[in-house]
């Protein structure tokens, strides 16, 4: 993605550093976070410096290559094993973690080296899907389509493009008008905050939305197709994706709008038969009591919106059943969230 007139990525790996955008500070700042070790990449997983299921995918391959780097001789073993404990206890719902984790364990075991390459290769690979995720899901979109999205699963939740996002991209890239309509997403605002800010530096034209604005929105007839990503999908077709997903997909499903979610196959579990085998994410209840923006004077403050002395609850995730879900778009084309299909799909992977 452009900004500034500069390409970036979300996430690379520069010698034994990983650099991030720093997407707590966005859209206020824009800066590249530097993690010195695997356990400063950790520390970004959980405080969301970087986040998004492909982009924390990277982010663990390329932790899991930093514990490489700096495993020493005598003790190799068990310092990798117990660094592979620490990445992947940083965030439990997003399968992409996991995948990369594996992948780079694995692949360490024959050098070093080959650990970076491969942590290098499983970011590579996110990138080509999500473009093909692009190409897949614009063949969806007539001449003018309004889509409505939720969270961010656009170029900052993965490598590069995105997933929810890269149809919106390459639609818009093919000539085809596109508005797109962005939930704002509480608690933490990845709608409003960072699927906005993309919009805006592609220019292409959008609008925040309040939460609760999508179903009244949906009734009117102002949305064509929803479209999300996905931090999991289970073998039968649920999926997890960020709170609220659940309501936007019921909603579609009662005005017989499509209900798309964008995902590549690195984001499937084998080992998940329905929803219910997902783990969800409870996350600081302080999410929810506070917000965080710019002051008058332009310093970002963090300030109390809620009761004083209430608590809250934070579920980071919810579950969609297959059965409300219209197609799920994947680097391969698009299947359908049914048990064979999908079955068949992994197989052949
Ligand atoms: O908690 P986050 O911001 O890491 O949430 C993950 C997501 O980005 C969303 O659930 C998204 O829609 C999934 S695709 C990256």
């Amino acid at each position: 993605m452009n900004v500034g007139g500069k390409t970036y990525q979300t996430i690379w790996m520069e010698g034994s550093s990983v650099m991030m955008i720093h997407q707590n500070l966005l859209p206020f700042v824009f800066s590249i976070h530097e993690c010195k070790t695997h356990w400063d990449t950790c520390m970004a997983i959980t405080e969301m410096i970087v986040r998004g299921a492909g982009a924390i995918g990277a982010a663990a391959g390329f932790a899991m290559a930093q514990a490489y780097l700096s495993a020493p001789e005598e003790d190799m073993e068990d310092y990798i094993r117990e660094a592979r404990k620490d990445i992947e206890s940083t965030r439990p719902t997003a399968k992409n973690l996991f995948y990369a984790v594996e992948r780079v364990f694995e692949a360490g075991k024959l050098s070093r080296i080959n650990a970076v390459t491969e942590a290098q290769r499983v970011a590579l690979k996110d990138t080509e899907d999500s473009r093909n995720i692009g190409r897949f899901g614009s063949a969806l979109m007539g001449k003018r389509t309004n889509i409505l999205t939720h969270c961010n699963a656009g170029w900052l939740a993965f490598v590069d493009y995105g997933t929810a996002l890269s149809p919106i991209y390459t639609a818009r890239n093919e000539g085809k008008e596109v508005f797109v309509y962005v939930d704002e997403t509480r608690p933490r605002g990845q709608g409003a905050r960072l699927t906005a800010w993309e919009l805006h530096n592609e220019k292409i034209p959008h609008l925040i939305i309040p939460d609760n604005a999508a179903a009244g929105l949906m009734a009117s007839g102002k949305i064509d197709m929803v479209i999300v990503g996905a931090d999991r999908i289970a073998q039968n077709g649920d999926v997890a994706n960020k709170i609220g997903t659940l309501d936007r997909a019921i909603i579609a499903h009662f005005y017989g709008i499509p209900f798309y979610v964008a995902a590549p196959l690195t984001t499937f579990d084998a080992k998940c038969r329905n929803g219910k085998d997902i783990l969800i994410e409870h996350r600081n209840p302080e999410e929810v009591l506070y917000q965080e923006g710019l002051d008058a004077n332009g310093n970002l403050v963090r300030v109390l919106v809620c009761s004083p002395g209430s608590d809250a609850y934070n579920p980071a995730f919810d579950v969609t059943p297959a059965k409300l879900i219209t197609g799920i778009i994947t680097e391969k084309g698009i299947v359908k969230a049914q048990y064979q299909t999908i079955k068949k799909l992994l197989t052949n992977a």
